[in-house]
């Protein structure tokens, strides 16, 4: 009698300790799933994937940057930025080249006569030269893992080099360096490897599947397979397809599921840049192009998530030098699909530079988070704008509210804020918007405050006030091929729209361009009413 009360305080501490071990275990430790669009962690809670592209598919063999910085110091700065996830390029000739796979890292960058990058190398990461490329690949994961960074590992091409063009022999299975066998022993190798990384939560099969053979059946047929070869390799990682054209094109899954033997870790993936539609932006009215370009990305992509399936947006990005009109147009067009829709994603990219691309020693990436140095960041506007993305609007787990919209302003990453009853509306961070509705009345509505977003006169800021049947200054309504211009009367009767002045206050002024006319950004009268469900 005397000792069970011992046993029962035993099991108590053993049970408080369980418990306090379990909440030391790492986040980054757990297995992912696919629970209808969302990916989830075991508990099912929403894990957005917020990534970023570091590529190692290049000819050196080494993930890029380490001649600038300690990989370790790279994958802090990555969490710092607010991602909690990176997609690792390798090349397939990493594991299936047994010649290249045992270079040391030394040999691999002398060979390419990159003696700089390899004395950086020597003095930022000392530990990697001599280690044979795929042991430096490893190391690069442990550093990642060492700082809770989830990885994808990506195929992202066959033979080392930058990727994709058509015809250079990498796009399609059947190409002449894209052996199907070769490619499923690829494969299988990066897979069983992950099984020893607890940190890699995905393996995206094979990037960018293009090219004069490209067809729908080979693609079923070997990406089915592939699925299972990875599968059966290492059950704990999500399986992510992309499509064809590019990994533009998704469209043919509509009709005709993917056929596997498993359930839970199904993904697909989608690429989205401004030069996917050519020169479109540029040359056409933002208007129009963004609506134009967006039903089709609904219709070949993003219907996925409708149909039940996790997209993880694997490459989109723009120029942060700010002096491509294309890419500026498309990003502002592309931040509202993606708030909106609220999709996993990775950015392209990381690297400020590379070691080698494209025969061009040193080449800069404007592309890239980072500056050429990998010393600090790039654009910090850029980065902030975009950070609005890294934590999930919907989806289960967190602090869960009723849903509601924000109305979110695409060209600066900011929401509109209510600061004080007594000053005028501004833009801000999204995480503190008040709750809005959209009625059926077309009234913008301050949830619970019994309060309307309202159009007074032109060239002053909107307000916020009470609502009567008749005034047509709380009406507002959608306008224009791109659904972004918030349209409203003023007092006097004439249509306006609302804007954010360059001091960030919301006002009312001449609607922009709504159609045609090509020369002229709208932007600043862009705005999306994007769903809230969590806080
Ligand atoms: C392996 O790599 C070497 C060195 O780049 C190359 O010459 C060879 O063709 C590759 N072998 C295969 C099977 O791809
Ligand atoms: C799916 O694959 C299994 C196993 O290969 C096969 O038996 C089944 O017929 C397939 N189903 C469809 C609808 O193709
Ligand atoms: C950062 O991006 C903004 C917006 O595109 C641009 O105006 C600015 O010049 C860029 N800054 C740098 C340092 O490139």
């Amino acid at each position: 009698m005397e000792t069970l009360p011992k046993l029962q305080f035993l099991l108590l501490v053993l049970t408080i300790l369980f418990f306090s071990m379990a909440q030391l275990k790492p986040a980054v430790a757990q297995q992912l799933y696919a629970d209808s669009r969302w990916i989830v962690d075991g508990a099912g809670r929403r894990a957005k994937l917020a990534c970023v592209n570091w590529p190692a598919h290049l000819q050196p063999l080494l993930a890029e940057g380490l001649s600038k910085q300690p990989a370790d110091t790279i994958a802090k700065k990555i969490r710092e930025m607010g991602f909690n996830c990176v997609r690792l390029t390798w090349p397939l000739e990493l594991p299936m080249n047994e010649t290249l796979a045992s270079l040391t890292v030394t040999q691999s960058f002398q060979n390419l006569g990159l003696s700089e990058s390899l004395a950086g190398i020597k003095s930022n990461n000392p530990s990697l030269i001599n280690l044979p490329v795929m042991e430096a690949y490893k190391s690069v994961m442990t550093s990642l893992r060492n700082n809770k960074v989830m990885v994808i590992l990506d195929n992202h091409i066959t033979t080392p080099g930058w990727c994709c063009s058509a015809n250079d022999g990498n796009g399609f299975f059947g190409d002449k360096y894209f052996d199907p066998q070769v490619w499923m022993q690829g494969l299988h190798k990066m897979a069983t490897l992950a099984t020893g990384f607890s940190n890699v939560i995905g393996m995206s099969l094979r990037n960018e599947l293009r090219g004069p053979r490209q067809n729908v059946d080979d693609w079923y047929k070997y990406m089915q397979q592939g699925a299972e070869t990875v599968h059966a390799a290492n059950p704990n990682v999500l399986v992510i397809l992309s499509g064809l054209n590019y990994d533009i094109d998704l469209s043919f899954i509509r009709n005709r599921p993917v056929n596997i033997s498993f359930t839970k870790k199904l993904v697909f993936e989608m690429h989205w840049y401004g030069f996917t539609n050519g020169n479109a932006w540029q040359s056409g009215n933002p208007n129009d192009v963004c609506g134009a370009v967006s039903n089709n990305v609904m219709s070949r992509s993003v219907f996925l998530l409708e149909q039940g399936y996790p997209l993880f947006v694997s490459e989109f990005g723009a120029d942060e030098r700010g002096t491509n009109v294309n890419d500026n147009r498309y990003f502002n067009c592309f931040m509202a699909m993606a708030a909106e829709f609220d999709w996993d994603f990775a950015l392209w990219t990381l690297q400020g530079s590379y070691y080698l691309r494209q025969g061009v020693v040193g080449m800069e990436e404007f592309y890239g988070l980072f500056n050429y140095e990998w010393s600090g960041i790039r654009n910090s506007s850029y980065l902030h704008r975009m950070s609005v993305l890294q934590l999930p609007f919907q989806g289960p787990g967190g602090q869960q509210t009723g849903a509601h919209k924000v109305i979110f302003h695409p060209l600066t990453g900011l929401c509109i804020l209510r600061r004080s009853p007594s000053l005028p509306l501004v833009v801000g961070p999204c995480i503190y918007s008040e709750p809005w509705s959209y009625t059926p009345q077309d009234a913008l509505w301050l949830v619970g405050a019994h309060l309307y977003l309202q159009a007074v006169e032109l060239g002053r800021p909107a307000i916020l006030g009470t609502m009567s049947p008749t005034d047509t200054s709380t009406k507002w309504e959608m306008i224009s091929a791109s659904k972004m211009h918030l349209s409203s009367k003023a007092k006097d009767g004439s249509t306006v729209c609302l804007d954010v002045d360059p001091r960030n206050t919301v006002v009312v002024t001449a609607c922009k361009c709504l159609s045609s006319e090509s020369s002229c950004d709208p932007a600043s009268q862009w705005f999306k009413l994007v769903d809230r469900t969590r806080l």
